[in-house]
């Protein structure tokens, strides 16, 4: 890599980091704006859901660990879990969702992508489902979600919480890779945050653990920055939700790993699990 492509990575680091603390504005030159040639993306128009998604009906009532918590804003409301609760008819309809995600083309990235990237793990009512933000490069190669540098450290935290990827499940807010590895843009994930709804109802998670800025925002309406948001609970309908940090955060920033390790503690708390002593995982603690 030349000095240049270096520096031009670090700045975007910069940025991404700046970001996911909250930072809404950059002050750049007119000059440096037009020699980077800044252009505005052309909206997007919100797409309905497609019709074969699942249709939502009401469950069983709400398990204990589901009592109304302190929601600090309310999201849209999000469609209630299916009715079937058998594990073939969970994943047959999972398999849907992913056919309806593959054959997608309601935003730009399905142009670039290579795989779309659904997510998976255990859709029946696991313990967590994580949300991060969107595949990255190794994920958009294998069509599997989670899988490069972040994923490793995904799974560390979640082995260090006492579950194997299996049991729980992860997805994203967005299903196909944004070029360069770039934030999606609200149109986008806009335009695929309905099929991301569809598989909450269907798996119906017992805690929601969303990864970094884009998952919190996109799934809560949130404005709020990340570490203002993250290690409080809220509420995503009748599910418990604890924002917290990206792994790719903490791979650039590794001192906010001791808060993330406070949130994922939080999460075994509420889910009545042991939780782990920290000097344990030195990897995620
Ligand atoms: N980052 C994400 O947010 N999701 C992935 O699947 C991989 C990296």
């Amino acid at each position: 890599m030349s000095d240049w492509t270096d520096t031009i990575d670090a700045l975007i680091d910069y940025l991404r980091f700046q970001q996911e603390n909250g930072t809404r504005d950059a002050p750049f030159s007119p000059d440096i704006l037009k020699r980077l040639g800044v252009i505005a993306p052309a909206p997007v128009a919100a797409v309905p859901l497609p019709a074969a998604l699942p249709q939502p009906v009401a469950l069983p009532p709400l398990a204990a660990d589901r009592r109304p918590s302190t929601a600090d804003h309310r999201p849209p409301t999000p469609p209630p879990p299916l009715p079937s609760k058998s594990p073939a008819d969970r994943r047959a309809a999972l398999e849907r969702i992913a056919e309806q995600a593959a054959a997608c083309s309601r935003c730009p990235l399905a142009g670039t992508r290579t795989r779309v990237v659904p997510g998976q793990g255990n859709p029946n009512s696991p313990e967590i489902l994580f949300i991060g933000e969107a595949p990255g490069q190794d994920e958009d190669a294998q069509g599997l979600a989670f899988v490069g540098k972040a994923g490793k450290l995904l799974t560390q935290m979640i082995e260090a919480m006492g579950f194997s990827r299996d049991e729980i499940f992860i997805a994203n807010i967005c299903k196909c890779r944004p070029p360069d590895n770039r934030p999606p843009s609200p149109e986008e994930m806009q335009a695929c945050i309905p099929f991301l709804q569809a598989q909450i109802a269907v798996i119906n998670p017992k805690v929601i653990v969303t990864l970094g800025a884009t998952a919190a925002k996109g799934l809560l309406n949130a404005q709020t920055a990340i570490s203002k948001l993250r290690g409080h609970w809220t509420l995503y309908g009748d599910i418990p939700l604890m924002p917290t940090f990206h792994p790719a955060y903490l791979l650039r920033f590794p001192p906010a790993k001791h808060d993330a390790w406070s949130d994922l503690k939080s999460v075994l708390k509420r889910l009545d699990r042991p939780v782990p002593q920290q000097n344990k995982n030195p990897t995620v603690t």
